[in-house]
């Protein structure tokens, strides 16, 4: 989604889930990054986790890892500000390799991309001769590098059914893989060590309390979740697939099985809804704030950089899953 700022809208919009002296604070900050981004002709990319702060302040654009991985790939602005994590940044580089990608905390990580590595993957391949490689995005350009082909949750089904194989090897989240084990007849070859830290923490008991409390509700997971908490949902998809089906629904509560910032920054989207959040944070996704966002523009600090020829490999893997949607 495309964000064009105004100043009144983004200080009414913070208003809905933060005090007013922190949003007065905010802005001022958020003035002086929308000014210098002007002035570098920086495109901003937010991704659905961020807090409100960043998602409506300084961004020109939001959305899913395939959204703003598409961004990347179209856009025409010489300086690419990622706010999300390292992988993204980095996804957004190899798509780029001569544009500056920056990222206002390196050390913003993901506990899926910590999870594998290219040995990993290599050893995979040798014990499983023949059968193709899918990972899904989150894992680091090098992971990427050897891989046939790059899935997000927004087409994981897809991309696994267009490979001509009975049986896929798909990388690194155990979860979505059993998601995805649901939805195609492929054998699906799993890489147990690959959780997401805040999914992981969700039970099938947070589903069935919210159902007993409220009625007319609507229950919306991430496919990172385990399939015991995914099938009791009436909706399963990516972070913006999971916002379409909030948008299309009549339902008047939303249990929302996500990061924490997706549900404060669709309170203000959905003012009619009643967003219930049995709240878990990213600590990684937290960790880009507007000061840092700010100080990265103006020292152009911390630039993404991958090795041209893991970048190379690692592209026709991007590229292949961008060609399939
Ligand atoms: P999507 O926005 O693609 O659903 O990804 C969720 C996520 O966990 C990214 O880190
Ligand atoms: Fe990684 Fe999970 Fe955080 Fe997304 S929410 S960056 S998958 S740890």
């Amino acid at each position: 989604m495309k964000l064009t700022y105004d100043h009144r809208e983004v200080q009414n919009r913070l208003l809905v889930t933060m005090p007013s002296h922190e949003v007065e604070e905010a802005m001022e900050t958020i003035e002086a990054i929308q000014s210098l981004k002007h002035k570098l002709g920086a495109v901003v990319l937010g991704h659905n986790y961020m807090t409100p702060d960043v998602y409506w302040g300084v961004s020109d654009f939001v959305g899913d890892s395939l959204g703003l991985s598409r961004l990347a790939a179209e856009t025409d602005a010489k300086i690419i500000l990622f706010n999300g994590v390292h992988f993204m940044a980095e996804t957004a580089k190899v798509l780029n390799p001569n544009k500056m990608v920056l990222i206002a905390d390196p050390e913003a990580g993901c506990s899926l991309a910590e999870s594998i590595n290219s040995d990993d993957i290599r050893a995979l391949k040798a014990q499983y001769p023949g059968v193709p490689v899918v990972t899904y995005v989150n894992c680091t350009a090098d992971a990427k590098s050897e891989t046939d082909i790059c899935c997000t949750s927004s087409n994981a089904v897809k991309v696994v059914n267009s490979l001509d194989s009975d049986t896929v090897i798909f990388l690194p989240d155990a979860y979505l893989a059993k998601n995805v084990a649901k939805m195609t007849n492929k054998k699906i070859i799993a890489w147990e060590k690959g959780k997401c830290m805040v999914h992981e923490l969700y039970r099938p008991e947070d589903v069935a309390a919210a159902r007993n409390q409220f009625a007319d509700l609507m229950v919306v997971a991430h496919p990172e979740c385990d399939t015991t908490v995914t099938e009791l949902a009436d909706f399963a998809g990516s972070t913006s697939q999971m916002e379409g089906a909030i948008e299309r629904s009549g339902k008047s509560n939303i249990l929302l099985i996500t990061e924490c910032s997706m549900g404060d920054n669709l309170r203000s989207q959905f003012p009619g809804k009643n967003f219930i959040s049995t709240c878990h944070t990213c600590p990684h996704m937290k960790r880009i704030t507007l000061d840092k966002i700010l100080h990265s523009l103006q020292t152009l600090t911390f630039e993404v950089l991958v090795d041209v020829e893991i970048a190379r490999k690692a592209r026709s893997s991007v590229e292949r899953m961008l060609k399939i949607g």
